[in-house]
């Protein structure tokens, strides 16, 4: 939410900010902008819209500048309406600063500068922040700092500039990540590694309260209260060709054939001699025996993960599992216990309901694990366990390899459950393990059908709002497939329990209303056969997934998409696919912009 960037070196830096902001576009693309020092001046280019339609064309109609420091923004709007005026950076020519997060306080802040003489011209939230350094500031930037940000509540990571102090760029955070590159005579800062990874793999992660005063020829980490601080010097274990599109149309799409190799890279290392083996972060069957509740919790498509890890836990295991949105957790006061484990799912690790929840964990006592993808993030830190997903970096704001590999953690993490408390025996565990690593053949299989996706997108596309049902691990699974929809296509869906939709739903079908029926699970065929015929006779237009060895439903389905079948409790890894580029289609159908639909963040840092 909010990306933010930094340059300071020898070469021009406004190209390399614009390169590196279009690296965190999806975060947010609401606005952005530069600002660089520019002779004795802080010169600052902002505009509405993605870079590539506001910032991007204004700058190419100045003239070149030959700056070779300065920091960048691309926003996702919080505080303010997405327009120029409350566009990054803001400041006041003394300072210019860079924001990503909210500042809670800023109504009391900005009362406080208005009766000190300073007048305001933007809506945001930043703006309290640029004039409260201009206001402490008397020569000494780290001073100007450290008072400023001992006013402020809520969470930032901050880019600053102080025109007095040429090439010079400072970087604080509380809350919200951020990252200090070393290159060879430049440095860099950035929101995450996908800004910087095109000039250097090596980095500092901010901690909590750290200030970072920057020049092209390194880095001195301070603490709040001036004490220098020594940092371990980070690489990242992935190159810039990862986070690139690659000839893809979309990251999207790119994400989605990944799938095959995400899912092997992350299962692999944590099979031995055909077991599922969690040693790396500590968690032990002893562990796993004693503990009273399992709670899994995430948002969005982290949730959904969740939702089908506890079918599969509570299935074999015998274990009862509670799924939380991660924003309604804190705010329940669950009956959580430090007897309790608590899974966090999280692709980006930044999540700020996400990070509460894991907060509140903590504070109980209860054991954490966190399943994350982002490589040192806030939530992989402050979990007692973590585990990686080994995805690589996901770009598109939609998540597809993500919630796999997140998913088939679900599975191990069950298996293993199960053995530990005694539910499945050892061969049990191999024989479901060693099924689950033939799973990215079968997605493979899954990704090379893409006409079939493209001729049910072409049904959809027209469509005003659409139901998806399923029954068990499918009504788990559905919930991703219509997520997926509506966030990219913003057609109107919704997912149901097949069996619920006669208790008020099935009122929405009429004539030509498209139903996606997910039918994966042998035991409830039947029963969603029922539901589909029930819609099929009131009009629904029917898509039918299901695996080829089902038996077909001849004229109460409009089209068929067949999966290679596994075993039931595994499908959802498959049948995913389908679900995912039939949304990507028909987004592509109605020209939508898929990476980056509207509203949308792919790192959501404010609660
Ligand atoms: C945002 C993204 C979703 C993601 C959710 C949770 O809403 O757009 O794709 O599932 O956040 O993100 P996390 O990084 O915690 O998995």
């Amino acid at each position: 939410m909010c990306g933010i960037v930094g340059y300071t070196g020898e070469r021009e830096c406004a190209g390399i900010l614009v390169n590196a902001l279009k690296k965190l576009e999806y975060r947010g693309y609401d606005s952005a902008g530069i600002a660089v020092f520019d002779g004795d001046r802080l010169s600052t280019v902002k505009a509405k819209g993605k870079i590539s339609e506001g910032l991007e064309p204004r700058l190419a109609a100045l003239p070149r500048f030959t700056a070779t420091a300065g920091i960048g923004h691309t926003r996702w709007a919080t505080h303010g309406e997405p327009s120029d005026i409350n566009s990054h950076p803001i400041g006041n020519g003394r300072v210019s600063i860079v924001h990503n997060g909210i500042i809670e306080n800023y109504r009391r802040i900005k009362e406080f500068l208005t009766e000190h003489g300073y007048g305001f011209e933007s809506e945001t939230d930043t703006e309290a922040v640029a004039k409260l350094l201009d206001y402490n500031y008397n020569g000494d930037p780290l001073d100007a700092i450290i008072k400023t940000v001992a006013e402020l509540e809520g969470a930032y990571a901050l880019g600053i500039i102080f025109r007095e102090h040429k090439n010079r760029i400072f970087a604080v955070r509380k809350a919200s990540p951020l990252i200090v590159g070393q290159g060879d005579g430049e440095m860099f800062i950035g929101s995450d590694v996908t800004a910087i990874i095109e000039h250097t793999k090596n980095y500092y992660l901010l901690e909590q309260g750290e200030i970072a005063d920057i020049t092209k020829d390194g880095v001195t980490f301070y603490d709040v209260h001036r004490n220098v601080i020594q940092k371990e010097l980070q690489q990242a274990d992935w190159d810039a060709s990862a986070a690139e599109i690659c000839g893809f149309p979309h990251f999207m799409l790119k994400e989605i054939t990944e799938q095959p190799s995400a899912l092997k890279k992350t299962l692999a290392p944590r099979i031995k001699d055909g077991m599922p083996d969690f040693s790396e972060c500590g968690l032990t069957d002893e562990m796993l025996k004693n503990y009273h509740h399992i709670y899994i919790i995430g948002c969005g498509s982290a949730m959904h993960a969740g939702i089908v890890g506890k079918y599969i836990i509570e299935g074999l295991a015998r274990t009862p599992v509670i799924v939380d949105m991660a924003s309604e957790f804190k705010y329940r006061n669950p009956l959580l216990t430090k007897d309790d484990l608590v899974v966090i799912i999280s692709q980006s690790g930044e999540t700020a309901d996400t990070k509460e929840a894991l907060n509140l964990a903590n504070k109980v006592g209860a054991d954490t694990l966190a399943i994350v993808n982002v490589v040192g993030s806030s939530i992989a830190r402050e979990a007692k366990m973590v585990m990686y997903t080994l995805a690589g970096p996901e770009i598109s704001v939609c998540s597809t390899k993500a919630y796999t590999v997140q998913t088939a953690f679900m599975y191990l993490l069950a298996f293993k459950v199960a053995y530990a408390r005694g539910t499945i025996s050892e061969e049990e565990v191999k024989q479901l393990t060693k099924e689950l690593m033939e799973i990215p053949d079968k997605v493979q299989i899954c990704i090379d059908k893409q006409e079939q996706y493209q001729k049910v997108a072409s049904r959809l596309m027209s469509a005003d709002s659409l139901l998806y049902i399923g029954r068990g691990l499918d009504y788990a699974l559905s919930m991703e497939g219509s997520l997926k929809l509506k966030e990219i296509s913003y057609i109107h869906s919704e997912s149901y329990a097949a069996g619920e939709l006669k208790h008020g739903t099935i009122s929405l079908i009429e004539e030509g209303v498209p139903v996606i029926a997910v039918a994966t699970q042998q035991e409830l065929f039947a029963k969603t056969a029922s539901n589909v015929k029930e819609v099929k006779s009131r009009g629904a237009t029917v898509i039918f997934i299901c695996t080829e060895n089902m038996p077909s439903l001849g004229g109460d389905v409009d089209y068929e998409v067949l999966l290679p079948a596994a075993r039931d409790i595994l499908m959802p890894l498959v049948a995913v696919v389908p679900l995912q580029l039939i949304a990507y289609y028909t987004a592509v159908l109605r020209n939508c912009d898929v990476d980056r639909p509207r509203n949308l963040a792919k790192s959501v840092t404010v609660e």
